[in-house]
């Protein structure tokens, strides 16, 4: 097929993002790249925001079989996703990936919890800080701590340290004003989930939905003391105790139970916030071995060292053969009769 790989360069908009910059092209160059080594001809095309009409304009006049949707922000801001798809939809132009109702869902970290806990699905009970006040009546509250903090609009842990695991509602005000100051937009408060993270990989749309092998982490190299979450430093600096002491691996020694109940939990999350084609369910498992979702990610990274990647390596897949089953999965949506 003939599929256009559209990607955010919207760097000039966020100060000091050079090396995002790099990375975000060199995924969208890998991508496009796997697309061809499927068999497909690929090509890349740049959005920086406000040209989106005029962009997606142009592509409806090329017809390209598919769009693969990788925009993950517009003019710097990540909640301005949500128009891509939008417009695509405008323009009648098939594309990968969830549509702009899952994405939005998605983004916002308080409403997806309250779709899901409306469906029965496990996931910690909240509280929303948004001010001073917000701070002062949930810190007086009596939680059962310790209770976990993040920013509730935002992904990629941004805003997450060791200091966001609260033992006290003390702790709780003293890192909720922290935040506000610095972050300046709203944070979720939940109970914090002891116990072993692991995150899964979906692939399918509507009943044909797969799991791609769980894997989970390993927190065997964190120091004595840190708390076993993945922060910011986790993810993004290589040389931090967090990077070593977070490695993914498969799941190791999970009974078919445990893995029957991460995967049953996984696609009711999945089916909750309304996800297609690809996505990746964060869950914690208690120590009674009880799934907890943390976080649903339609549109994940599907960059070649990023999870989804590891996860379609351990079941034998080539990274071509990951990114063509992506735009395969896309384009039978559209074709197959009767496909949700
Ligand atoms: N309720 C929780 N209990 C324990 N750890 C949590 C909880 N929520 C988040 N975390 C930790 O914080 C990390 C980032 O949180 P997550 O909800 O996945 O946000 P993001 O969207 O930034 O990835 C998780 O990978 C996990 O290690
Ligand atoms: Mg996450």
């Amino acid at each position: 097929m003939r599929i256009a790989c559209l990607f955010n360069n919207d760097f000039e908009f966020v100060p000091g993002a050079g090396a995002d910059a790099a990375a975000v092209r060199a995924s969208a160059e890998a991508i496009c790249q796997a697309l061809r080594d499927a068999g497909h001809d690929s090509e890349l095309v740049s959005l920086q925001g406000r040209d989106l009409v005029a962009v997606l304009g142009k592509l409806e006049r090329d017809k390209p079989d598919l769009v693969f949707n990788l925009c993950e922000s517009l003019c710097g801001v990540a909640v301005n996703e949500v128009a891509v798809p939008a417009v695509l939809d405008l323009f009648e132009l098939r594309y990968t990936g969830s549509d702009a109702s899952a994405l939005a869902l998605a983004l916002n970290k308080p409403r997806s919890k309250d779709v899901l806990l409306g469906r029965g699905i496990a996931t910690p009970p909240y509280r929303v800080l948004t001010n001073v006040a917000d701070i002062e009546r949930v810190s007086a509250e009596p939680l059962d701590y310790p209770w976990f903090m993040k920013l509730a609009n935002e992904d990629a842990s941004v805003g997450i340290t060791e200091a966001n695991v609260l033992a006290d509602g003390a702790a709780l005000a003293t890192r909720a004003q922290q935040l506000l100051a610095e972050f300046n937009s709203p944070l979720i408060v939940e109970r914090y989930v002891p116990g072993r993270e692991v995150n899964v990989t979906l692939l399918g749309s509507g009943k044909h939905v797969r799991f791609l092998p769980l894997h989970e982490i390993d927190f065997g190299a964190m120091p004595a003391g840190r708390p076993h979450i993945v922060s910011y430093a986790a993810k993004w600096d290589e040389k931090h105790v967090d990077y070593e002491g977070t490695k993914p691996v498969p799941i190791k020694g999970a009974s078919s139970a445990l893995v029957a109940a991460i995967e049953e939990t996984a696609r009711a999350a999945w089916n909750a916030i309304g996800l297609r084609d690809y996505g990746r369910v964060d869950l914690r498992i208690d120590p009674a071995g009880v799934p907890w979702v943390i976080d649903v990610n339609p549109n994940c990274d599907i960059s070649p060292d990023a999870g989804v990647a590891r996860a379609a390596a351990a079941a034998g897949w080539s990274y071509p053969k990951l990114i063509g089953t992506i735009a395969e999965l896309a384009l039978q949506r559209y074709t197959a009769k009767g496909a949700a």
